[in-house]
């Protein structure tokens, strides 16, 4: 099966038939239909880092689907006490049949999968979180019916959540506008990487520094958290950075009327988003939240199917 480390991997076909895979069972689960497409298989989730969504999504989506997922805490494997990674993924490989994994280092991902006879997936690094982003692209498909041409807003932190958005976008052709402050610009390699892509599609990728222009006629409005797990030292100096950048009533009156709200959560409510606008009638989040689980379903059934 094919690994999932960051979406540039993945074809425009590819994203499309998980997106419509992930409809089709997120249907079938409203119908109540039975689904043992994953019987007898195993899903190991390794965790370096807390999660809720991430977490409970794999695990609910295995269970769903008649699998098996097994918590793997990184603090109580022997990676934990320096085991390395080329072993760990020679004696996963024995057990299971997949393997998510949240980690800090992107390197460490692509180093399970290289070593490893079984699909990785990328559950949250520093530079990526693709399986946000299949999740935020079906909550829009849902939605507007479409993606091809819409514009997609992101205020604020330039992170692994905006670069999968990014490359997410560029692959179906919508036009991803970034608005953040200088210092916290998405990482050129990966903008480079996305506006190729884009430009296949007939999309746009822009940089700004002003979140009206950002939001002006979007379709979407996406913004995540100022200060994520490990930057906690920085807090005073984020804050500061990116007060510019909340998402209230005065910003969202740019986008289209029909915009949607979107967030990858966790939320801090009057930071990067007001109550306001995060529990407003145009915000998605939380069937964006669910649709992680979802698209994950259709993503292992993929894979492992
Ligand atoms: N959005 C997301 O990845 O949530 P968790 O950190 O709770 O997994």
């Amino acid at each position: 099966g094919k690994s999932l480390l960051t979406l540039l991997d993945w074809s425009k076909e590819e994203i499309e038939a998980v997106l419509q895979k992930g409809i089709e069972l997120k249907r079938e689960r409203k119908e109540g239909k039975l689904n043992t497409s994953l019987n007898g298989q195993t899903l190991g989730l390794i965790f370096e880092k807390s999660s809720t969504r991430t977490r409970v999504s794999f695990e609910a989506g295995m269970i769903q689907l008649g699998g098996n997922a097994l918590y793997l805490n990184g603090q109580d494997l022997q990676i934990g006490r320096g085991e390395s990674i080329h072993d760990t993924a020679k004696v996963l490989s024995e057990f299971i049949d997949a393997i998510m994994i949240r980690t800090f280092e992107h390197s460490k991902v692509e180093e399970l999968a290289k070593y490893g006879s079984i699909p990785v997936i990328n559950g949250l690094t520093d530079e990526f979180h693709p399986c946000q982003a299949l999740a935020d692209l079906m909550t829009i498909y849902e939605e507007k019916g479409t993606l091809k041409g819409l514009k997609v807003a992101y205020i604020g932190d330039g992170n692994n959540v905006a670069h999968s958005l990014m490359i997410a976008c560029a692959k179906v052709g919508a036009h991803f506008s970034i608005a953040c402050p200088k210092g916290y610009e998405p990482k050129e390699w990966i903008v480079n990487e996305a506006r190729k892509i884009a430009e296949q599609q007939d999309a746009n990728i822009t940089i700004v520094e002003n979140s009206i222009e950002a939001v002006q006629d979007s379709d979407a409005v996406y913004t995540d958290v100022w200060t994520s797990m490990g930057q906690e030292a920085e807090n005073d100096i984020r804050l500061k950075a990116f007060s510019n950048y909340q998402v209230n009533d005065e910003l969202v009156k740019h986008a289209k009327d029909d915009y949607l709200f979107l967030h990858c959560l966790p939320a801090h409510r009057e930071e990067e988003v007001t109550a306001s606008v995060i529990d407003g009638e145009n915000s998605y989040v939380f069937q964006q939240a669910g649709n992680r689980m979802h698209v994950q379903k259709a993503l292992l059934q993929l894979i492992l199917g």
